[in-house]
């Protein structure tokens, strides 16, 4: 079996080195030479755990190749994936498929033997036709059939999700390229993995459908955090006992400062884009995305708030930068809005990050960049936590708490207990629980 994927971007690489290690012959095909030339001498563009391990040892295997040529690279393959990027349109949320129409009109005239035609970028329902009417435009002649299969990977444990997902979905009317995909996802078929055959515009859907209702999930929890704090009720706990009904599921409700990342932010956008074209408006997920901008915002709010609205001149540090641990991905961050609206009002900000840096230098000016939390903290009048990498769990709140000018720490993640934070006497801002101050903590501690 062998197969091709144009684009080397994050969906991409990781599915191309995957599926070679399903025992598949992958080219991987991508247009920015420097890239392919990066992939060449065995460096990784992308920060994705475990993918470099991988990368090595297909290529070691000769399973997996990197080039710019479309014509030497889809030779022979069974399969072409189109796994290109499909950014947000600036003016109006529609994705931007000009890549992927791009990508189906070059490859047209270069099929030979019958080719399965596979979308793997999200895109809106209809796209699959599309592709399809394209490349029988450029080639008439051209043996072909057009599938959808939509991919689910989260960043930082995009190979996990990858090799165990909960579900294939492929949505193609044509029973020889349900044959095609089938023998491609053969090592995942046999362990039981449901594959879910669809008509395309359903996979098209059914991926958008995932990412919105999961961006609803956590905006709805972080409302309940909203409430939780007015009320006195925690909303961990809260969470936690929702999560016990199996109707519900306890996964994606954890309270956070927003949602974040190249996916929710930009397909929840074109969801409701899609909903408006075909006049049946998705309210709730208009709602969310205006209600997860507010929420952003909200966390810089809080910040300015815990100062009585003045942090002119005031030192704000900042622990995580990445829209979630284990990438040093910034796209769509509340760190993003946090910290140019704290600039704005005056603060100046310290910040560390265990891989974002170099992507978020791009986007912040101004910034005191450090190597680890503790310096981020010396000095400091509040300790932010933004991202909850693993790292700051497990700081010593006490050698914190003698660097900073004053003990105050705003946990946006959670990631610390009450018990713990009385223990320490920090005036502690969190998301869902009522904030614990020095006073009350030593007050709390004498008592007991
Ligand atoms: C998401 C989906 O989870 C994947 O299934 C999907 O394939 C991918 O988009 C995509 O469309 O390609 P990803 O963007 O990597 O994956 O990140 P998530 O782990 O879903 O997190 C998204 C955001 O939600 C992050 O900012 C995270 O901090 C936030 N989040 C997540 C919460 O605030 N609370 C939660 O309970 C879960």
């Amino acid at each position: 079996m062998r197969v091709a994927m144009i684009g080397t971007g994050y969906v991409g690489l990781v599915s191309g080195t995957c599926f070679a290690e399903f025992g598949i012959n992958v080219t991987c095909i991508d247009k920015d030479e420097r890239k392919i030339n990066k992939l060449l001498n065995g460096e990784i563009p992308i920060f994705e755990p475990g993918l470099d391990v991988l990368v090595e040892r297909q290529t070691s295997a000769g399973r997996l190749k990197f080039t710019t040529d479309l014509e030497t690279g889809i030779a022979g393959a069974q399969a072409v994936f189109i796994a290109v990027g499909t950014p947000s349109r600036r003016e109006d949320g529609h994705a931007d498929l000009s890549y992927v129409y791009q990508a189906a009109k070059e490859l047209a005239p270069l099929l030979k033997d019958y080719t399965v035609i596979v979308t793997k970028s999200t895109v809106p329902v209809g796209t699959a036709r599309e592709v399809e009417r394209i490349i029988k435009e450029e080639n008439p002649d051209a043996q072909f059939d057009v599938a959808s299969n939509p991919e689910f990977l989260r960043e930082g444990a995009a190979i996990e999700d990858f090799m165990r997902p909960d579900r294939v979905v492929i949505g193609t009317d044509s029973p020889r390229a349900q044959d095609v995909m089938r023998q491609i996802y053969r090592p995942l078929y046999i362990n039981e993995t449901p594959i879910v055959m669809v008509a395309p515009e359903t996979s098209e859907l059914i991926k958008y459908a995932s990412n919105a209702f999961l961006a609803t999930k956590i905006t709805f929890i972080n409302e309940i955090a909203n409430l939780c704090e007015k009320t006195g009720a925690n909303v961990q706990q809260v969470s936690k006992a929702m999560g016990l009904d199996g109707r519900i599921g306890g996964k994606f409700l954890h309270a956070g400062p927003g949602y974040g990342g190249s996916c929710f932010p930009k397909d929840t956008l074109a969801l409701a884009q899609i909903g408006v074209k075909h006049n049946a408006p998705q309210t709730i997920v208009e709602q969310v995305i205006t209600a997860n901008k507010n929420r952003q915002e909200d966390m810089a709010k809080r910040i300015i708030a815990a100062f009585d609205g003045d942090v002119k001149g005031k030192t704000i540090g900042i622990l995580g930068i990445s829209f979630k641990p284990n990438t040093d991905d910034v796209r769509d961050a509340p760190s993003l809005v946090v910290v140019p609206m704290l600039q704005q009002a005056g603060a100046n900000i310290k910040a560390y990050d265990p891989e974002a840096r170099e992507q978020a230098e791009k986007h912040f000016q101004n910034v005191d960049w450090k190597d680890n939390a503790y310096d981020v903290a010396d000095n400091a009048d509040a300790l932010v936590i933004l991202t909850e990498w693993n790292e700051f769990r497990a700081l010593s709140l006490r050698e914190i708490k003698e660097k900073m000018t004053q003990p105050l720490l705003l946990d946006f993640r959670n990631i610390y207990t009450e018990a713990e934070i009385r223990e320490k006497g920090f005036r502690y801002i969190s998301i869902g629980r009522q904030e614990i101050n020095a006073d009350s903590a030593a007050a709390l501690k004498a008592a007991v």
